[in-house]
Formats: C-alpha cells, structure tokens, sequence
C-alpha cells in the first residue's frame, strides 16, 4: 500500500517535471533569443541616439522612422526604442524565479518599472501605428493594436491582483502581459522562421496582408498565450497523455522559435553585409 503510494507519487512527480522542463527549454531558447533583438537594438538604435545620428534610423526598413522637423513623432520613436531594451531585459528578469525568489525587493520594484514601461510602450505604439500613420496595412495596424490593448489589460490585471496580495493569479496576468509584451519580438522571429522553412516569402506581400502575414501577425501573440493556458491546464489535470500533448505541442514550437531566432539574427539583426 505504501509502496504504491510512493510510487504514485514518484510518476506524479515525473509527469510535472516533463512540463516543467518543457517549460525550461522553451524559455532558455526564447531568453537567448530576445538577448539577440536587446544587442541588435543597443547596438543599431542606441548608439545612432547617444551619436545623435537620428538619420540612421532610416537605414532599416522602417515605415515612418526618422522624418526632418518632426520633433515630437522623432521622440515617440526613440522613446519607444530605449523602452523596448528596458521592457525586454525587465520581463526576462521578472520570470525567471531564482531572482523572483531571491531577490523579492528587486522584484516588486522592477515590476512596477515593466508596467508603467508596458504602458508606455503600448500607448506610445498606438499612437505611432493611428496617430502618426506607421502602418503598412490597416488589417496590421489592428493586430498590432490588438496586440497593444492586451498589453494594458493584461498589465492592469496583474498589477491589480499584486496590490490585493492574491498571488496565484498574480502570476497568470504577469505571464500572460510577459507574453503579448513579446507579441512584437515573436512577430519577428515568426516572419522569419516561416521564411526559413519556405524557402521565400510564401503568401506574404510588402504591406503586411497576405495570408501568413496575417496568421503571423495575430499569431505572434495569440498563439504563445494558448501554449501557455494549455501548459497550466495540462498542469492541473492528472492525465499524462495531455501533458505528453502538451509537452509535444510546445516543443515544436519551440524548434519553429530557434529556427526563427537563427533566422531573424542572420538576415535582420545582424546581417553580414
Ligand atoms: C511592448 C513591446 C514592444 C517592443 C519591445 C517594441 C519594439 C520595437 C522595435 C525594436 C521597433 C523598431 C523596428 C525595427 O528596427 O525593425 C519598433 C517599431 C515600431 N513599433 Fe514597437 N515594440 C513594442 C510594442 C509595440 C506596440 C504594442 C505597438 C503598437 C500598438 C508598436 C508599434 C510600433 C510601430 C508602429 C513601429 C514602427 C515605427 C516606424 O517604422 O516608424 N510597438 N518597435
């Protein structure tokens, strides 16, 4: 009797700690890879602002970058570029749970940083997408819009439930605003991945509104939050098919990631040449 106790237990264990390390993996893949897009933005934005060289924005592909004499849509911009290493560097340190557990100072204060950051960034992106015409396609502005509305709701859930100390779902809504605050990061990496393993830009067109810039587009951010209430129902459920399913289902996304992730710093972050 107690020895199947023991047992039971023991598979118990097993089968949570396949999803964890699922989760393990994906994470340290995603970390690298938002590591890259920080160094590519420090490297290309940052010192183009420290140098003052505002022009030089307009040596990457952008939609509106750098325009002459305007003052306040130049700023949004660089604003939005500084707070894009901020966020990005804050959420990575906001889940990993050894600095969540150990240093819980930091992390009350860098929580604040990265919602009042979120804010900004989503905001300010709104009114670069609507307000000052930096979109390619409506059907993009919407989903990079919608991408920006979850990023404050999201945001405002997870702030609300810290101040009432109701931690479990705390976590939910830090998680999920971690994720569509990646919507923008996954876009990039989801573009390229699906450019790898088509060998071209298959159903994609220059305004961002052919079919795979769609699915990609909304895709960038609804899919990752998917994956993640699927792993935390796989995680509250006994059966170990589903989290074998589950399991599955987020390493092949990871594999399309890291394809992504080799994509998007060869041919956008760092090209060669
Ligand atoms: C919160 C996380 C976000 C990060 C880390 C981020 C980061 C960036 C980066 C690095 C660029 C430069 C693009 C490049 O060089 O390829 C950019 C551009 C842009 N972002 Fe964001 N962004 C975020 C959220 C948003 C949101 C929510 C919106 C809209 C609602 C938005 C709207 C824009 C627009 C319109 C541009 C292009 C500006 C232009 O081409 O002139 N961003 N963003």
């Amino acid at each position: 009797m107690v020895q199947n106790e023991v047992s039971r237990s023991t598979i118990q264990k097993g089968k949570s700690a396949l999803l964890r390390y699922t989760g393990l993996i994906w994470f340290s893949f995603a970390m690298i890879g938002q590591l890259i897009f920080v160094a590519f933005i420090l490297r290309f934005y940052g010192s183009s602002i420290a140098t003052g060289n505002f022009v030089a924005w307009n040596d990457r592909p952008l939609i509106t970058g750098y325009v002459a004499g305007d003052f306040f849509g130049n700023l949004m911009f660089a604003i939005h570029m500084l707070l894009a290493v901020v966020i990005t560097l804050g959420g990575l340190a906001q889940i990993i749970p050894y600095i969540r557990q150990r240093y819980t100072r930091f992390h009350r204060w860098n929580g604040r940083l990265f919602i009042i950051t979120a804010y900004i960034m989503a905001f300010g992106g709104l009114w670069m997408t609507w307000g000052r015409g930096s979109h390619l396609s409506v059907i993009s502005a919407i989903s990079v819009s919608l991408n920006g509305i979850l990023i404050i709701v999201f945001a405002t859930l997870a702030l609300r439930f810290a101040m009432k100390r109701r931690f479990d779902l705390h976590q939910q809504w830090a998680v999920s605003t971690f994720l569509v605050v990646n919507g923008v990061w996954f876009f990039r990496v989801a573009i390229m991945g699906w450019m790898l393993i088509n060998q071209s830009p298959r159903w994609m067109n220059n305004t961002l509104s052919g079919a795979a810039d769609i699915a990609l587009s909304f895709g960038s951010y609804l899919v990752p939050l998917a994956a993640y209430y699927l792993y935390r129902f796989a995680k509250s459920r006994s059966s170990q098919s589903l989290r074998i399913f589950t399991s599955i289902v987020i390493l092949l996304l990871t594999l399309f990631m890291i394809v992504g992730i080799v994509g998007a710093t060869l041919f956008m972050w760092f090209p060669s040449s």
